[in-house]
């Protein structure tokens, strides 16, 4: 294995326990730069990269693959043809962890066959020992390992496993900088991903993310803005601010006086058409992003609002940091200021421990607050999490039937989000034509509706146009396009 040593950190293995620590040092901010000496690399050599997991990463793939054609590279639409391939990968759950070892298997045959070309691991599972240890050791044909926290190492990283022709692995498990100044190969040209923060300090006991991806780290308001209004400027018509607790932002910056609602409401001024954001925190959701999010024009009726459990006990031994109450208070509050928004969620079914009456209360949280959709998940252990060790006595079985309960009842809230709209006129943002075919094309509307509306002209991608819905069903509304 080579190792990487001298100008770089010292820690090239991961160590949950020192991703744990935080040790509120000043953020560091790097501006990317490609070295001359990479710059000509990927000179006739192709990439592709698998992604998986949240938003967030979706948007590091967009950097790594700006990254990649800097020094060279040029996109191939098939992996199998591809000289770098690159997985960038999510913790989150088991079956996520699942999938990238099934498609890793899929390579091996590639990689006996074109022993030049580069696999390359990264994002958020080689932030765990226990991943990048099984990496190391049992799949010897990957060239590259590297986490979250040095994206900007790529080129060299290339470099050293060309060079080298051993695995090269530098998984950084510190607290985490800002990268600025990336090149970015969006995959959409007129709906783009703003990072507004970094890292998570909240410490959900079942969650790996404050692991892999280190402390809270806000971007400077200047470098948001100026992002957006480059995307505006570019004709984008449709923005999602992204991180793990986007109402944190600001907290690590001039005392917190400036806040996630302040960049809301200066965000709005720049006239972007649509204005989206995910995950906030339901303890750190305040009046101020509340108001701004129902004076902000451009800002959509949706929110998505994670609750995890409609229980008290459980949310105390998530470390959710809130009650059922509080949770709904501001549910309420939502409907107050913003009668038309659509509220959707995401919900852990069989926390360790959990029992079922405390379940019922999930469902019937699900009804109260009206959601209009969740993404729902069975608890996955991950190692070196709080929870991981607690007492876990229910069956999967068991929960397997919970699930089932829930999702019946969330189903409930998608459908009855889509039928309040048959007969109203909205407006859709065109993405494409509809995965079903049936010369249907699809778009979203402002409260996130996917909707189906009879077409075949793609010169209407990117654009607005206003459909009529006729028939709603749980996972789609239909509509005739409106002049
Ligand atoms: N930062 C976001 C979400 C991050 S992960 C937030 O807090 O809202 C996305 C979702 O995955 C979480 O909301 C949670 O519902 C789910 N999740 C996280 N860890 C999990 C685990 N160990 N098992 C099952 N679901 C989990
Ligand atoms: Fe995980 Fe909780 Fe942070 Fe969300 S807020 S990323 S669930 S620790
Ligand atoms: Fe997964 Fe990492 Fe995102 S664990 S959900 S890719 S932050």
């Amino acid at each position: 294995m080579a190792k990487l040593d001298k100008d770089i950190e010292q820690i090239f293995l991961p160590s949950l326990k020192t991703a744990r620590m935080r040790k509120n040092l000043p953020t560091e901010i790097i501006n990317f730069e490609v070295d001359d000496e990479y710059k000509n690399l990927g000179i006739g050599k192709t990439y592709y990269i698998y992604t998986y997991g949240c938003q967030g990463n979706m948007a590091d793939s967009e950097i790594m693959a700006g990254i990649l054609e800097k020094i060279g590279y040029t996109y191939s639409k098939d992996p199998i043809n591809a000289d770098v391939v690159l997985l960038n990968t999510c913790a989150v759950r088991e079956n996520a962890e699942q999938r990238i070892w099934g498609v890793l298997g899929q390579l091996k045959g590639r990689k006996r066959t074109h022993p030049d070309m580069i696999i390359g691991i990264c994002g958020c599972m080689p932030q765990e020992e226990k991943a990048t240890n099984k990496l190391i050791n049992s799949y010897e044909f990957v060239d590259i390992i590297f986490g979250t926290h040095n994206r900007d190492h790529l080129p060299k990283l290339i470099k050293m496993a060309y060079d080298t022709k051993e695995t090269v692995v530098e998984v950084l498990s510190n607290e985490g900088c800002i990268l600025e100044n990336t090149p970015k190969i969006r995959e959409s040209e007129f709906k783009a991903w703003v990072h507004i923060m970094y890292g998570c300090d909240e410490f959900c006991t079942y969650c790996i993310v404050p692991y892999t991806r280190g402390k809270e780290r806000s971007r400077k308001k200047e470098d948001i803005l100026n992002e957006i209004k480059e995307l505006k400027e570019k004709g984008y018509k449709e923005i999602t601010l992204l991180g793990q607790n986007v109402n944190a932002y600001g907290k690590d910056l001039d005392n917190g006086k400036y806040t996630f609602g302040d960049l809301l409401i200066d965000i709005d001024k720049i006239g972007i058409n649509r204005v989206r954001f995910t995950s906030p925190h339901p303890r750190d959701m305040d009046e101020k992003a509340m108001q701004a999010m129902a004076n902000c024009k451009s800002i959509m009726p949706h929110l998505h609002f994670p609750v995890q459990s409609g229980n008290d006990r459980v949310l105390k031994i998530m470390n959710r940091k809130y009650t059922r109450k509080e949770y709904l208070d501001k549910v309420n509050r939502l409907y107050e200021l913003i009668p038309n928004i659509s509220i959707t969620t995401d919900i852990i079914v069989g926390f360790p421990g959990e029992t079922y009456e405390e379940f019922k209360d999930t469902i019937s949280l699900v009804k109260e607050a009206r959601f209009e959709g969740a993404y729902t998940f069975i608890y996955s252990k991950r190692e070196g999490t709080p929870a991981a060790v607690m007492d876990d006595p229910i069956s999967i079985e068991e929960k397997h039937l919970w699930f089932d309960e829930l999702c019946k009842a969330t189903n409930e809230g998608y459908l009855k989000g889509h039928e309040r709209f048959v007969g109203e006129i909205v407006e859709v943002l065109v993405e494409g034509p509809a995965k079903s075919g049936n010369n249907m094309m699809s778009g979203y509307t402002p409260n996130n509706k996917l909707t189906h509306f009879e077409s075949t002209d793609n010169s209407l991608i990117g654009k607005f146009v206003n459909v009529k819905i006729t028939k709603a069903n749980t996972w789609f509304m239909i509509g005739d396009l409106v002049e």
